[in-house]
């Protein structure tokens, strides 16, 4: 009999046996509110789809170069100067499928087998179990009030010192899943410098850029070439089922990122690749739905303390609420079965993200409509009462 990898023992998504509940439930006619997972409900944007119909209407959709089509990654590099001033050299810029696609392509290029990488904890699970299927360590430092809820040159000093760990990469996404928090310039410029000083690999995770409800949304870019920036149309762009993300490369990255890629995945969609080049123009329509999260996270700021679910973190950006639970319970995942089969409402336990602490906190998303999200809260206050 063959054995399966020790490396595809990696922890599965908790989250999924909630989420496999909620759709059965809502299956069988349940008028169940997701709060669960983190997807906009809003569709593409109205020119990304145009173009994407266009493009089937022509009927040819093939592969495309490795590192993607020379429109986006022109696109991409405007959105550079427009947003950031920023000039980016479009030959540093790889479309990837989807960011997760890219996390893979960093790790690949930049780790060998055993090398450590830190990750804050609570943060988004993919990193840990990528990391752990690739057959890297991580660091998981812990982010609390202390350090702002984000990694800073100290707590990662102090995580080797404890752990005896010497760090070859550190990853951070800013604003942050799940905790919100957004890491200003000063905080990305002290660990830009301590990773250059010391020849860490920084990975900067902007998938949530252009949902930045407080604070300063800077790019490591604004502050060195040699940060690895990886970012996605799934987000702010409403393009999770896309599968579209890219990275922005120092120069000497970019041809081991190709020859990966080229193996790994030959190249991502180009149906995608013409909707996200359209996307990019549409920030108008996005900025509508942006405004529509605004007037979610208004809603929760004001209810969620006055129901007993206050915030664990600071709900800056990204577009969750990190509650704790601890009032409760201190099984967020039997609260978070409990809720959906009481009062049909999903969330995610805190566990997913957070294997240590993450049974006091349960993980709200407000990417749902105004109205829904309103009723999820309603019932939620009704029923913890
Ligand atoms: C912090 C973070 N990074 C990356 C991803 C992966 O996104 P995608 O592969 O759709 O670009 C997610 C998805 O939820 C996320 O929360």
């Amino acid at each position: 009999m063959f054995s399966i990898s020790k490396r595809s023992e990696v922890e599965p998504f908790h989250a999924m046996d909630v989420l496999a509940e909620a759709t059965k439930r809502r299956a069988a006619g349940h008028p169940v509110i997701s709060m669960a997972v983190g997807q906009p409900s809003h569709s593409a944007p109205e020119a990304a789809l145009k173009s994407a119909r266009e493009a089937l209407a022509e009927g040819r959709i093939g592969y495309t170069d490795a590192l993607g089509t020379a429109g986006l990654k022109s696109a991409l590099s405007r959105h550079y100067r427009d947003r950031h001033g920023l000039e980016i050299d479009p030959a540093r810029i790889a479309v990837t499928t989807g960011s997760s696609a890219g996390f893979n392509l960093a790790f690949l290029t930049l780790f060998d087998a055993g090398d450590a990488v830190a990750i804050a904890r609570p943060g988004y699970p993919a990193y840990r179990n990528i990391l752990g299927a690739l057959g890297l360590n991580v660091l998981e430092v812990p982010v609390t009030a202390e350090t702002h809820f984000t990694l800073t040159p100290e707590s990662l000093e102090a995580a080797q010192k404890e752990s005896g760990i010497r760090l070859k990469g550190v990853l951070l996404a800013s604003p942050a899943n799940p905790t919100g928090t957004v890491t200003g310039r000063d905080g990305l410029k002290a660990l830009a410098e301590y990773c250059a000083a010391h020849s860490i690999a920084f990975i900067s995770d902007e998938i949530y850029h252009g949902l930045t409800f407080a604070g300063e949304e800077a790019s490591a870019l604004e502050l060195t070439d040699e940060a690895i920036v990886i970012n996605s149309f799934s987000k702010y762009y409403c393009m999770t089922g896309w599968r579209i993300g890219w990275m922005v490369l120092p120069e000497r990255l970019v041809r081991p990122i190709e020859r990966v890629a080229q193996s790994l995945y030959i190249s991502p969609p180009e149906l995608s690749q013409i909707a996200a080049t359209a996307a990019l123009g549409a920030s108008e329509e996005l900025d509508r739905v942006r405004a529509s999260y605004a007037a979610n996270r208004e809603l929760l700021l004001d209810r969620l303390p006055r129901i007993g679910l206050a915030p664990a973190s600071p709900m800056d950006g990204a577009f969750y609420a990190y509650v704790d639970v601890s009032r409760f319970t201190n099984d967020s995942m039997g609260l978070a079965k409990r809720m959906l089969a009481e009062i049909n409402v999903a969330a995610t336990p805190g566990l997913d993200f957070d294997p240590l602490e993450g049974h006091r906190t349960l993980r709200l998303s407000y990417a749902g409509s105004h109205g829904e999200i309103a009723e999820a809260v309603e019932r939620i206050a009704v029923w913890l009462k």
